[in-house]
This record gives C-alpha cells, structure tokens and sequence, in this order.
C-alpha cells in the first residue's frame, strides 16, 4: 500500500481528485497518509478534513529560518513514512534535503505541455495567460518527477487540450484542470502504486497494467 503525502496551498481540486479515485476505486493500492499545506487557510486543508485525513499546516512562517522549516518538513514526511510525496499546487519550493531523500518519489502536475510555459514564474493562470499570448492551439497538463529544477524532472505522463477561440486565462484554466490535471494526477499514482513506472536514463515508460 503506497503512502502518500499530498502537499497543498490553495483550493485543493487536484487533492479532491486523488481522494475521490481513491474511494471509487480508480486508485489502487495507495492511500493519502497526509495533507501538508504551508497554507493554514488553504482550502485543501478542510477537503482533507471531510474525509477524515491526517492534515498538517508546516510553514516557513512558523519557524525562525527556512533550514528549521526543511528539516521539519523532511521529519514529518519520515516519521510518516510516506512513500510517494505529491505537489498538488505546492507554492513553496521543495527543500533540497527532501528532494535528496525522495529521490524520483516526488510528482508534480503542472498546468501546460511541458517543456512549454514552465519553470520559475510560470504558476496559477501566469501559465495560461502566457499560453493565450503566444496563441497555441493546445495546451494541457503535465505530470513529472520533481528534481532540483523547477519542473524540470522526467515527464510521466501529459494530456493535451484545445485552446478554443474566446478562451480567457480562466476559462483555459477551468478546461484543463477539468480534462486534464484531475485526470493525469490520479492516473499517475495509480500508476505508480501498481509498479507501472519505470524510469531509466531520465525517461519514463509507463507499462500497462
Ligand atoms: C492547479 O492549476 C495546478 O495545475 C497547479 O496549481 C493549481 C492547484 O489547484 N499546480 P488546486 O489547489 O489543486 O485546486
């Protein structure tokens, strides 16, 4: 059974989608041991609440500098012990000493066709708004291993969506969030959770069931 760390800092609809595949069944095999936000009114924190899971709120705020936050941080995941760590709008930028001890256990979905609209300063509609500027004609989701970069782990798996005429960053957003990141995420932990991943020489195969 995969334990999972899911780590938040807004409204959590990513987070709702792993919890609902999991009680429907569409995850197998894992289970959310955890909701970090660095956020306490993050919205994640009471969707993790409704369905009776463990919720934390560790932020930087709290602690006299950021290596006291990282190292409470990596002692929760630990003492925890979570197995799969999952970003799921984690604004604050993974320590370094967590990313060492989850090597290639720690996913992020992220809201555009990876390498495009990605990396420092491309979050929240800031993607979008620099999708529409550029006038693509898709644009879609990403689901990767977090490394040292930002966004710029091995791609698991991506799913492609239309840029329509008349789309605002909103509507874009709303459109791949819907057919794209609440599908991608949960499909990605399963995948994972059932041993489908493999990753060699910085290239993900995902094998079928
Ligand atoms: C989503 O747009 C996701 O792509 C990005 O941050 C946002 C999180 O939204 N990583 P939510 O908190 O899951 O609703």
């Amino acid at each position: 059974m995969l334990k999972l760390a899911v780590l938040v800092s807004g409204g959590g609809t990513n987070l709702q989608a792993i919890i609902d595949n999991i009680e429907n069944g569409k995850i197998t095999n894992a289970t959310i041991a955890a909701v970090i936000s660095n956020n306490k009114n993050a919205y994640a924190l009471e969707r993790a609440k409704a369905h009776g899971i463990a919720q934390v709120c560790i932020s930087p705020k709290d602690f006299e500098n950021r290596a006291l936050f990282n190292e409470a941080l990596l002692d929760y995941l630990v003492k925890a012990q979570i197995d799969l760590i999952v970003l799921a709008g984690y604004l604050v930028v993974v320590p370094q000493i967590v990313i060492e001890r989850f090597r290639n256990r720690i996913i992020n979905i992220h809201p555009s066709l990876i390498p495009a609209f990605c990396g420092t300063g491309y979050y929240g509609l800031k993607v979008h708004e620099a999708a529409l500027k550029k006038g693509v004609k898709v644009s879609g989701a990403t689901v990767h291993f977090v490394d040292e970069g930002t966004d710029t782990g091995p791609i698991i798996m991506q799913k492609a969506v239309d840029v329509l005429p008349g789309d605002t960053p909103e509507i874009l957003q709303r459109r791949i969030m819907e057919n794209a990141e609440w599908v991608l995420l949960p499909a990605a932990i399963d995948a994972i959770a059932n041993g489908q991943v493999e990753l060699r020489d910085n290239i993900v195969t995902v094998h079928a069931k």
